[in-house]
């Protein structure tokens, strides 16, 4: 089956008695069985709330099928799904490397939390390669940490010249690859051992819940995070699996949808003159665009631009002007946002070099004339400001 005939049958009933379309949401604590043997059935599959029920396992069935891996557990947010993914590996005198480019919370997981538990550390450019990486590993690496493309600056990595530099070294790749909605790319096929998703990005869609999925390549790493999440006491609530299983059903509508505005905005922003350059995937002047070309069949709805250095009222300007594009952190909701980002501030392998200010957009699903009048109308504020 396509994706898109998976992410709308995966995880359903498909019983022979009348049944409702969506899964129903099982909240429970406390799981009774009828007898001593279905007892000792549930000890297998369904046994304590926390564990999961029948809704968080049709969520985490499909998002299998959507990442093409050999199971998925769910974390009760993005966050915790990568930080969960990565100490299932680790241990005191382990050594992690993570992209420069990461999600500033995770690589802060790495640098203040992992190492007050005697785990070495390292950074790397999101741009490496091979060699690059192969010359990083130490002979107690164990984790290989990649975000494609990167957090605020979009850099796409070489993702199989990853797995193959950490496997030969013994250590495990663990994508986060919240960006492609698992839809766009699939980082186990190329030699992912791990692929984590912020579910709360395009999964949910919605911008009303927050989850986490964490898909494992093969059995042997499926054990790992399942004692991994089980160890640290992980719960997720019924009703956010349930609301992340109710956003798949319509998440590649949306993603080509998201795709399509971002791809026309970017070439709008490309062509005002108060932007330096656009930061997106898909163009070619992207850090890593030869990966995405390779390795992505699509793009979503978020990037970046640089724009020339302005002074901050008018930069305040600009966004205040804003009427369609709210101010806040996340993505991946049907709505359009814009936030200034400040890159430089979370790098230290590849410092971050451009003076002016980084924004990043999501493009939402609103109509796309509007969307280009509410930034031309920013575009102005912005302007008038600096008179
Ligand atoms: C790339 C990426 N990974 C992980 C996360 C964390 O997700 P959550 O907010 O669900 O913890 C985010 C959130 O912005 C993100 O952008």
């Amino acid at each position: 089956m396509k994706d898109d005939t998976k992410i709308i049958t995966a995880g359903r009933a498909h019983g022979r008695r009348a049944h409702p379309v969506n899964p129903p949401v099982v909240r429970a604590s406390t799981i009774l069985f009828p007898t001593y043997d279905d007892y000792l059935e549930g000890v297998r599959t369904i046994n304590y709330g926390r564990l999961g029920t029948a809704t968080h396992r049709a969520l985490e069935q499909a998002i299998t099928g959507l990442e093409g891996g050999f199971e998925t557990r769910l974390a009760p947010s993005g966050l915790q799904a990568c930080n969960a993914a990565i100490l299932a590996f680790v241990g005191a005198g382990d050594h992690v490397l993570i992209t420069d480019a990461a999600y500033d919370p995770t690589r802060k997981f790495c640098e203040k939390f992992l190492t007050r538990f005697g785990v070495e550390v390292d950074f790397y450019d999101p741009l490496a390669g091979k060699d690059d990486i192969a010359a990083l590993m130490k002979p107690n690496t164990k984790v290989v940490f990649a975000e494609s493309p990167g957090s605020l600056t979009f850099e796409v990595q070489d993702l199989p010249a990853l797995a193959q530099a950490a496997h030969e070294g013994g250590a495990v790749l663990i994508v986060d690859n919240t960006w492609s909605g698992g839809y766009f790319c699939k980082p186990i096929a190329l030699g992912a051992d791990v692929s984590v998703q912020a579910g709360t990005k395009y999964i949910a869609g919605h911008a009303d819940c927050l989850i986490g999925t964490i898909t494992s390549a093969s059995e042997e790493t499926a054990k790992k995070i399942y004692y991994a999440l089980l160890q640290l006491g992980s719960n997720v609530a019924a009703d956010d699996a349930y609301l992340a299983l109710r956003g798949l059903r319509t998440l590649s509508a949306r993603l080509k949808r998201h795709e399509e505005s971002a791809l026309a905005l970017a070439k709008w922003l490309g062509k005002r003159g108060e932007v330096k350059r656009v930061i997106h995937p898909a163009q070619k002047s992207c850090p890593g665009y030869a990966h995405w070309k390779r390795d992505f069949t699509g793009s979503s709805g978020l990037f970046g631009a640089v724009l020339k250095p302005v002074p901050l009222p008018a930069l305040k300007a600009f966004f205040n002007a804003l009427k369609l594009f709210g101010i806040g952190f996340s993505w991946g909701g049907f709505e359009s946002l814009c936030v200034h980002v400040h890159p430089e501030e979370h790098r230290s392998a590849a410092p971050w070099t451009e003076e002016g200010p980084v924004l990043r957009f999501h493009a939402g699903l609103e109509d796309l004339d509007d969307l280009k009048n509410d930034l031309e109308g920013a575009f102005t504020a912005m302007a008038i400001a600096q008179k």
